[in-house]
């Protein structure tokens, strides 16, 4: 059957207290609305409709940038308002339609499954028990243990709050007959709202049969607060880590690592404590992070050494076995095999043949307050300690750069390269000077 969803994304977040749009804040790097959709794409859900407030042009764009229609809530009038405001842009679907919220990360595709598959021919909710029920919606089960109807907190008498069977916010049913209840929904409740938690209720009054599906605590979290992100944060590290370990990767100290959503660690990569991925990071069997490095759109080939304390940025391609060491950083350069850069060093916007060495202190001058230039070096060079290689400059094969140089001119292949002052020697001078020095103080 045609699956659809809506996930819900208009309301205020007043409770994070921030500029940004609640489902725009990032949970392992990607904003908690595009967890949300990842999930249901890979449940199998074809079209997506977000629903936004009036001026949220932030959620629409990112939204339609992820392939997902939108919809706009005029006023936030409440969960089961904002759902019939998709109504518009689903008008010519026929299937089954899922509702999420765009505030739950931690929800996973089989749990969208989960959703549809126990819907049958009825609807579903999905409900999950918690060890602190909070103020989230409580699920009250009738006689036989089948779904009764949703309550929500404040609604929710002293007996209601006292079940720890609480809403996630997941809910599954015909998407024309969804259309149908959710526009016989009022707001004669606490918070005067049209709660999308009401359904249920209406589905039964119609024949309708509501099937429960349960998940964990974890996945249901819903986030409200900045605390509340912390905590999604938390759980997603999780995650991640125990997920790219179960592949084989190593970690000493795993709490101490912190991943993005897209990392991509092969198996027997090697990754010491207290290092942090950026988004879009790759690295390859056999490779080592050492400890307090930190990565970002960086590819890392098989047998490198990174760290520790290093930085790789946007663009940083770290080829086989090629060591980055202490205080390095490198940017939007390409570093071929077996180069080695292992103390305090820029490499920015440059390309490093094989098994060049680069000396402590070399700094590509690649910034002149206007343009970027790039540096060319040569396989098998040799650049001096300090050298600073002032862009755009080729350093031949084989070449060798003097310490201290600043190099301004290409040097071509097996040359040395010298550019700095020329020393001065004058024998005895220091102990005259200190002799003098000394009469003057008696
Ligand atoms: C909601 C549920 C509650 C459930 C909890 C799970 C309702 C009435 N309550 O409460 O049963 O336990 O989620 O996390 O559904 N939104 C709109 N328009 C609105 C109001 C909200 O688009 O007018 C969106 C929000 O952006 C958010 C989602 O709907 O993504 C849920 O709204 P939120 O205010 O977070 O509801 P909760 O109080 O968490
Ligand atoms: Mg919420």
């Amino acid at each position: 059957m045609n699956r659809a969803a809506i996930i819900l994304a208009a309301g205020a977040g007043t409770r994070m207290k921030s500029a940004t749009a609640k489902v725009l804040h990032k949970v392992a790097g990607l904003p908690m609305l595009g967890h949300v959709i990842a999930g249901l794409k890979a449940a199998g859900v074809s079209r997506i409709v977000v629903v936004t407030a009036p001026d949220a042009d932030a959620v629409r764009d990112y939204a339609h940038a992820q392939g997902c229609q939108s919809a706009v809530q005029d006023k936030q009038l409440g969960t089961g308002h904002a759902a019939a405001a998709a109504g518009e842009s689903l008008k010519d679907f026929d299937g089954e339609l899922m509702i999420a919220y765009g505030d739950m990360p931690l929800m996973t595709a089989s749990t969208f499954e989960a959703s549809f598959a126990a819907r049958g021919e009825g609807l579903a909710i999905v409900a999950f028990r918690a060890t602190d029920p909070g103020a989230y919606g409580r699920v009250l089960l009738d006689a036989f243990g089948a779904l009764d109807r949703i309550v929500e907190f404040k609604d929710a008498s002293e007996a209601e709050r006292r079940t720890d069977l609480c809403n996630a916010g997941v809910l599954t049913a015909d998407a024309r007959k969804f259309f149908a209840w959710a526009a016989k929904l009022d707001n004669k409740n606490a918070q005067g709202e049209f709660y999308l938690t009401d359904v249920p209720a209406l589905a039964k009054r119609d024949g309708a049969r509501c099937a429960v599906a349960t998940v964990t605590q974890t996945e249901a979290l819903g986030v409200n607060s900045r605390a509340e992100l912390a905590e999604a944060e938390r759980l997603m590290q999780n995650r991640l880590r125990a997920k790219a370990m179960a592949a084989g990767v190593g970690m000493i100290a795993p709490e101490t690592v912190f991943l993005s959503y897209d990392t991509v660690l092969d198996a027997d990569v090697m990754i010491e404590p207290f290092v942090v991925f950026g988004p879009k990071v790759q690295v390859a069997s056999g490779a080592q992070i050492k400890s307090h490095s930190h990565l970002e759109g960086a590819q890392v080939a098989s047998g490198a050494i990174v760290g520790p304390f290093a930085r790789l940025r946007p663009g940083a391609v770290i080829g086989e076995s090629a060591h980055i060491g202490n205080f390095v950083e490198v940017k939007n350069s390409v570093i071929d095999k077996g180069v080695k850069a292992n103390h305090l060093t820029y490499l920015g916007d440059a390309h490093v043949g094989a098994g060049a060495n680069i000396g402590a202190g070399t700094i590509t001058c690649n910034y002149d307050g206007y343009t970027k230039s790039h540096t060319e070096i040569g396989a098998g060079a040799f650049i001096g300690s300090d050298t600073s290689l002032v862009a755009p400059v080729t350093v031949g094969a084989g070449a060798i750069t003097a310490a201290g140089s600043v190099i301004t001119k290409n040097v071509e292949a097996d040359a040395l390269a010298l550019a700095r002052g020329q020393q001065v020697e004058k024998p005895g001078w220091a102990k005259a000077f200190r002799n003098y020095k000394q009469k003057e103080k008696r």
